[in-house]
């Protein structure tokens, strides 16, 4: 997948965000600047801030003036990451060690608020109370989306429907507002905003998906953590949402989910069940619902102008579904 191409095309103004992001985490406190700079450091596919700037195209391109919403979003989604490593209990990430892990969760959650402050500190260079409300709105909605999830773990009884309305809220809008912030930064026609809002949002879904099933199928190496992990956690995502229909499944997938949320893990059973979602029908299902949201991304395509950043969305959407890391 030549997603690179993409990155070596912008390969100028992705050093100039890469750079403005790591002056924007900057602090006089040493334990605050070594833990964002960490997480920073550790990489990243940057996708919000790449998807600023193609949208940026579809009107007048001006980089400085991207690079404000291409930050922020870039720093919302760090610290929702470092946040949700505490939440997560997670050790890796990026692989590289969590913020918890490599200092403690209390350090975790102020260098998750600290990153969060500036990237208000950095979209308020933009005298934009527009951009400043849809960007809010969609910090809002992330919370909310990650509420739900916790209060669905290890709930076997959630329907697709309520899966599909967390991952919406919890990633697929941030992926939507990185395209409409970059067209409205660059002042596109409204339509082709609109157009791209949408395209996001149906990327993000796909995106999500995509992760949830990457933690069943995929490697440590590819993952930077290990897999298996969201079942660990009591997260119950798609793929198994659809490979417990299968009643053979739903059993153990029930009482390991069980022993998870108890004292004492069964990592036995808990492997058991993995392996019986791996080979189910559900990972086809769960890929086939991702393929779903990627055409529609597509078709929100349609009827943009046709420049060469319309193929490059194109390109990152069809690599969505196709990623290993
Ligand atoms: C990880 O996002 C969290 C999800 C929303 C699935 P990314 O896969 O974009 O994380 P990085 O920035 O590349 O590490
Ligand atoms: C990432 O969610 C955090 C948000 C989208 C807010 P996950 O917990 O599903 O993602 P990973 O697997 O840790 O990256
Ligand atoms: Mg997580
Ligand atoms: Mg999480």
């Amino acid at each position: 997948m030549k997603l690179l191409d993409i990155y070596s095309k912008f390969s100028d103004d992705i050093h100039y965000i890469e750079n403005k992001l790591q002056e924007s985490v900057r602090s006089e406190d040493a334990q605050l600047n070594d833990a964002a700079l960490h997480l920073l450091k550790a990489g990243g596919k940057r996708l919000r801030p790449v998807f600023v700037l193609l949208a940026g195209r579809f009107g007048k391109y001006d980089v400085e003036l991207l690079s404000h919403v291409a930050v922020s979003l870039e720093l919302i989604h760090m610290a929702t990451l470092v946040h949700d490593d505490v939440i997560d209990d997670a050790a890796m990430r990026r692989g590289q060690l969590t913020v918890k892990e490599k200092w403690d969760e209390r350090i975790a959650m102020y260098t998750g608020d600290y990153i969060l402050a500036k990237a208000l500190t950095v979209v308020t260079k933009l005298d934009r109370p527009d951009i400043h409300r849809i960007l809010s709105h969609a910090v809002v909605q992330m919370v909310i989306g990650e509420m739900e999830q916790l209060r669905l773990f290890y709930n076997v009884e959630q329907s697709v429907r309520d899966y599909l309305l967390r991952i919406r809220r919890k990633t697929a809008l941030l992926i939507a507002v990185s395209c409409q912030l970059g067209a409205l930064a660059a002042d596109a026609p409204k339509i082709v905003t609109q157009r791209l809002y949408s395209f996001g949002y149906n990327v993000g879904m796909a995106f999500q998906i995509q992760d949830d099933l990457l933690d069943l199928t995929g490697t440590a190496e590819q993952l930077g953590k290990p897999p298996g992990s969201d079942i660990r956690q009591g997260n119950v995502t798609l793929p198994v949402l659809y490979a417990i229909q299968d009643e053979r499944i739903s059993d153990t997938v029930r009482r390991a989910l069980e022993s998870l949320r108890g004292a004492s893990a069964d990592d036995s059973l808990v492997d058991e069940a993995l392996t019986l979602i791996r080979g189910s029908a559900g990972i086809r299902e769960a890929e086939r619902l991702a393929a779903k949201y990627i055409d529609k991304a597509l078709a929100a395509l349609e009827d943009v102008p046709d420049i060469p950043e319309k193929e490059d969305l194109a390109v990152l959407a069809r690599f969505i579904t196709n990623r290993t890391y």
